[in-house]
């Protein structure tokens, strides 16, 4: 899909009617579907506005920015790996991006400043909130897969939301271990009450996983097990019960193994298309201060998923 590189940013509008004022950024950025959402949105509030990929270096982010700007772009998404990068380039950063370490959109002020916001989380939240009918602050949530980016994006948002019980999951132990240290600080940092061990950490081969998943009403998966259709589900899913929320972060394949086999448990499911639109949505609400068109965003991105 097409892109452009930092070199071709003075080519971006010929022979295009409406000028380019939104992109992401990303290395690779050629998959990324934020145009076919932000561009929906943009043609449903009759906006004479483009969305582009742009393909950045590591390294390179702060010129991008400048060279952005001077090229008549109004606001960035941040995507693989730039999000701790776009922080360091922002002078003003929102309080919930600098806790969860990351940046994953950016308004590029006229005066050549830099504000920069993460709409991961808080777009988790709305997520659930629309999939399941209830607030993520009164869930006992366990994260598989809390090591990554998209993990600990939504780990951080469940410490901001002071969630009951949260129990982060990896593979590699240490990075979550790390994590948890992080979170307890930032509990502490928000004078949020309650016991320390409401935030743990357990690896993913850790027999004793079973026993967590049981103590849990939300399980999230955020591994990138299931992203291909042969995959098997994270953990035993016979595990599962009726009474769990289950969600994957994964979108496409629309019903991951572990979304097929929760639901045959009995449980309620959602994929990570949710989280794909509420992030986006709250990007466009910074840029464009009001409120998104999300029923566009989510066709948008279903006719892509299904070219
Ligand atoms: N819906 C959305 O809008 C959205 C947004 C972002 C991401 N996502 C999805 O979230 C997932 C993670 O993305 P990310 O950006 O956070 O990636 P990431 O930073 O690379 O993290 C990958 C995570 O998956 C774990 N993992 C990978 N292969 C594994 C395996 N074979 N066994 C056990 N654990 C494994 C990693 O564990 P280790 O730490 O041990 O390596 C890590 O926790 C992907 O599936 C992505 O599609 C969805």
């Amino acid at each position: 899909m097409k892109y452009f590189t930092l070199d071709q940013l003075d080519t971006i509008n010929q022979g295009e009617q409406k000028p380019a004022r939104f992109a992401v950024i990303g290395n690779p950025v050629s998959h990324s579907l934020s145009p076919q959402l932000h561009q929906a949105a943009l043609d449903s509030l009759e906006k004479d506005a483009r969305y582009i990929r742009v393909e950045v270096e590591i390294g390179k982010l702060a010129e991008a920015f400048t060279k952005m700007h001077a090229a008549g772009i109004k606001g960035v998404n941040v995507t693989v790996p730039h999000k701790l990068e776009a922080l360091e380039a922002c002078q003003q950063v929102d309080p919930a991006a600098a806790h969860m370490g990351a940046v994953n959109t950016v308004i590029l002020n006229a005066d050549g400043t830099r504000s920069g916001f993460n709409t991961d989380g808080p777009g988790f939240s709305r997520a659930i909130r629309e999939e399941f009918g209830v607030d993520l602050s009164d869930l006992k949530v366990i994260i598989i897969g809390a090591g990554g980016g998209a993990g600990r994006a939504i780990a951080t948002q469940c410490t901001l939301e002071d969630c009951p019980q949260i129990i982060l999951v990896n593979r590699s132990l240490g990075k979550i271990e790390e994590l948890a240290t992080k979170l307890l600080r930032l509990r502490k940092t928000e004078s949020l009450a309650g016991p320390r061990d409401r935030i743990s950490s357990i690896a993913l081969d850790d027999p004793a996983l079973e026993e967590s998943i049981a103590a849990s009403e939300l399980i999230i998966n955020t591994t990138s097990i299931g992203l291909k259709s042969a995959d098997p589900s994270p953990f035993p899913s016979h595990w599962i019960e009726p009474h769990h929320l289950v969600y994957d972060s994964i979108y496409n394949p629309s019903r991951t193994r572990l979304l097929r086999e929760a639901s045959k448990q009995g449980a309620r499911v959602a994929n990570g298309l949710s989280l794909l639109i509420h992030q986006g949505a709250l990007s466009l609400e910074y840029w464009l201060d009001r409120e998104a068109p999300l029923q566009a965003m989510r066709q948008g991105l279903l006719d892509s998923i299904k070219d």
